[in-house]
């Protein structure tokens, strides 16, 4: 049995807008999706999955089988299925072995289409997992573009290296386009509230395109997101990542999210929840908010040192579950190996 396990992640700043070529800046959480895989000797592959919302299911299938016989709904059971597919695929192509076959489980601890990249932490620890179960282990570069192939093919070419870059690496990361680095930061104290939902990554990304096309400032509107990804770029790189951060950097960095939000808010991909728990962290005092991901429903993030923030969220009525979220400075990582 070889097990794997990958990191969910934040985006401080920059989604929608890393779409088009802007960087962004995601940051991995100690939140992880584990991936156990066995080689089977018949080439069908066997899924099953865990705890993949909060309310958990589980689906058994094969690739023969085009609907699984769950009662859960299609998009959820196609988010599972799809991602994990798509993750045999490329573990299959990279260990140069088409025809092998699997035994699967998947757990995961990130609530789907939620804007934690539970859907990235799942295909990082699946290729990871399947190839070194083949005896092909992958480097970290190879692994994160291979699982970027595979979301962008399950997401219909609407998706950017960010989420599986951040994943394999882990830490805090900087993706513009092809070009993924890993930047030095210091601990920052995230907060998160969902709201129990989620959006559909993929039409959240078709509607920002669709303005974009349409207007030139909404065009604007995206390069001015890339404009608060280069001026949070420039407070990090002015931090001591081996240093508790200063109330000053927490402030700047809490200013910009706030920005950030209403950018993306400007774009359509908020929701009156995601607006009700950015504005309960306000009010209580956190230094900025802003929703997570692809939106429409899911996670928004927020930096507050205090417990004011995760205890007010718990009393918003929009809010699920709030938790403080750590940087995670492993990204994949082996749990166990055959
Ligand atoms: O909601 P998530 O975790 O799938 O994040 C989507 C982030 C987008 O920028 C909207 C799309 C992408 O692939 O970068």
């Amino acid at each position: 049995m070889t097990v794997v396990s990958a990191p969910g992640k934040v985006y401080l700043f920059g989604e929608h807008a890393v779409v088009y070529g802007e960087p962004a800046v995601p940051c991995a959480i100690e939140k992880r999706a584990t991936v156990r895989v066995e080689p089977r000797d018949d080439g069908s592959v066997r899924v099953e999955a865990q705890d993949l919302t909060l309310n958990g299911f589980a689906v058994e299938y094969d690739e023969q089988d085009t609907q699984p016989d769950v009662d859960v709904p299609p998009s959820l059971i196609d988010a599972a299925t799809g991602y994990v597919d798509a993750a045999v695929e490329q573990a299959r192509e990279a260990a140069d072995a088409p025809d092998a076959g699997f035994d699967i489980s998947v757990d995961s601890e990130i609530p789907l289409g939620a804007g934690l990249g539970s859907s990235a932490a799942v295909v990082v620890a699946g290729i990871d997992a399947a190839t070194r179960a083949l005896g092909e282990p992958l480097d970290h570069r190879e692994l994160a573009e291979r699982a970027f192939q595979a979301e962008y093919t399950v997401q219909d070419g609407e998706a950017s290296r960010a989420d599986t870059f951040c994943s394999t690496m882990g830490g805090a990361v900087r993706v513009a386009g092809d070009d993924c680095r890993q930047l030095a930061t210091p601990e920052l104290p995230f907060v998160v509230g969902f709201d129990g939902g989620s959006g559909d990554t993929r039409q959240l990304v078709a509607g920002v395109r669709s303005l974009r096309d349409r207007y030139e400032f909404a065009a604007e509107t995206v390069e001015a997101i890339g404009d608060i990804v280069r001026r949070g770029e420039e407070l990090l790189a002015g931090a001591d990542p081996d240093e508790e951060a200063s109330a000053e950097l927490i402030g700047e960095l809490g200013e910009l999210m706030d920005i950030n939000h209403g950018l993306l808010s400007a774009l359509g991909v908020s929701a009156r929840s995601l607006d009700s728990m950015v504005w309960a962290a306000r009010e209580a005092g956190a230094d900025g908010a802003k929703l997570t991901g692809a939106g429409g429903g899911g996670c928004i993030v927020a930096l507050d040192a205090t417990s004011e923030t995760e205890t007010s969220l718990q009393y918003t009525p929009d809010c699920e579950q709030a938790f403080r979220a750590q940087l995670a400075t492993d990204g994949v990582r082996v749990e166990e190996s055959a």
